[in-house]
């Protein structure tokens, strides 16, 4: 089989409103985040080599085995099963020679969405590597499986906004909207350095929702509500309203438990040095808080937050969009 010189990437994501209540049909705003990426690079192997995948970073080379074979380890989730994916979906029986090699400035475990960049991106590079470029829309569903393996019951959102690369208004099942988005808005992320299982926040919710749905559901649907009016605010360009959101959503998300005196502790910083609003993003527990910030605020918002412990504040922005 011919191969060629090839590359894949994929960015981050950050979830900006509806974390946790997205698994339960409430809808989720999340946006790239471009300023980390998974990039990998696909090159032709000697003869009988098979398909092998370079993490520089791990020193680790793994061979990806037939395409039947399995085993429970993170790193074949991670990076077997999206390349077997890719050469199940052209039809391709046997490993073709093909050396893959994958770099990533994405933290890992931290809610920035490391694993659907890492199988988007490998993916992307398998497929145009065999000369067959892979469609967004087809790509969608591949990085899905592989987000399946890793948390269980994935709501789809990380998968849709890491392909798409662009801010998305998500309800699971449901076909995916745009926002867009009329005035930039400016974001610290800002990396807690606690890495957090999404998989547990995610077992821990659903635990504290079968044992009381009576007064859960209100939380969910409250956290819908503000998710709606989000949306709005983005696209009327409310920055000082949709802070004002983002604590709100903050404040629910504790009362789904899946906060931490940690995470409290930066959106509080945040918060204090001038951010319009703070919340965290993702799974909980861990990871990263977001703070919306206007242009005079972001200096003294990310000192702010690495005095209150962050181990590296990025800055994005998310641009107005038709
Ligand atoms: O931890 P992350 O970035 O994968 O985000 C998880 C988001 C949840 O809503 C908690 C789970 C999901 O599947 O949407």
């Amino acid at each position: 089989m011919r191969v060629r010189t090839a590359t894949g990437h994929a960015p981050g994501k950050i979830i900006l409103f509806g974390e946790h209540a997205v698994v339960y049909g409430q809808p989720a705003i999340a946006a790239p985040l471009l300023a980390v990426q998974v990039r990998v690079e696909a090159a032709p192997a000697a003869p009988d080599a098979g398909l092998t995948i370079a993490l520089p970073a791990l020193n680790t080379t793994i061979a990806v085995p037939d395409l039947t074979e399995s085993s429970e380890s993170p790193l074949f989730d991670a990076l077997a099963y999206p390349a077997q994916l890719a050469l199940r979906a052209l039809r391709v029986t046997a490993p073709p020679d093909l050396a893959l090699t994958v770099r990533s400035t994405i933290p890992v475990a931290s809610g920035l969405g490391s694993g659907a960049a890492l199988a988007a991106a490998i993916i992307r590079a398998v497929c145009a590597a065999l000369d067959s470029p892979i469609a967004d829309d087809a790509l969608n569903p591949l990085v899905y499986e592989v987000e399946k393996r890793h948390h269980g019951t994935p709501s789809g959102l990380d998968n849709t906004t890491i392909v798409y690369e662009r801010p998305v208004y998500f309800v699971r099942g449901a076909p995916m909207e745009r926002v867009a988005v009329a005035r930039p808005v400016t974001l610290l992320v800002a990396d807690s350095g606690i890495s957090s299982s999404t998989r547990v926040t995610v077992g821990d919710v659903r635990a504290l929702h079968e044992a009381d749905p009576a007064r859960i559901d209100p939380v969910l649907a409250r956290i819908g509500a503000l998710v709606h009016e989000a949306r709005a605010a983005l696209e009327t360009g409310a920055l000082v309203y949709l802070g004002a959101l983002m604590d709100k959503n903050h404040a629910l998300l504790d009362v789904l438990t899946v906060s931490s005196a940690e995470l409290d502790r930066l959106c509080a910083a945040a918060r204090d040095a001038g951010a319009l609003g703070a919340k965290f993003s993702g799974g909980g527990r861990g990871g990263n808080v977001i703070a919306l910030v206007d242009a005079a605020h972001a200096d003294p918002v990310a000192a702010a937050l690495r005095e209150a412990g962050a181990v590296s504040v990025l800055q994005t922005t998310v641009e107005p969009s038709g």
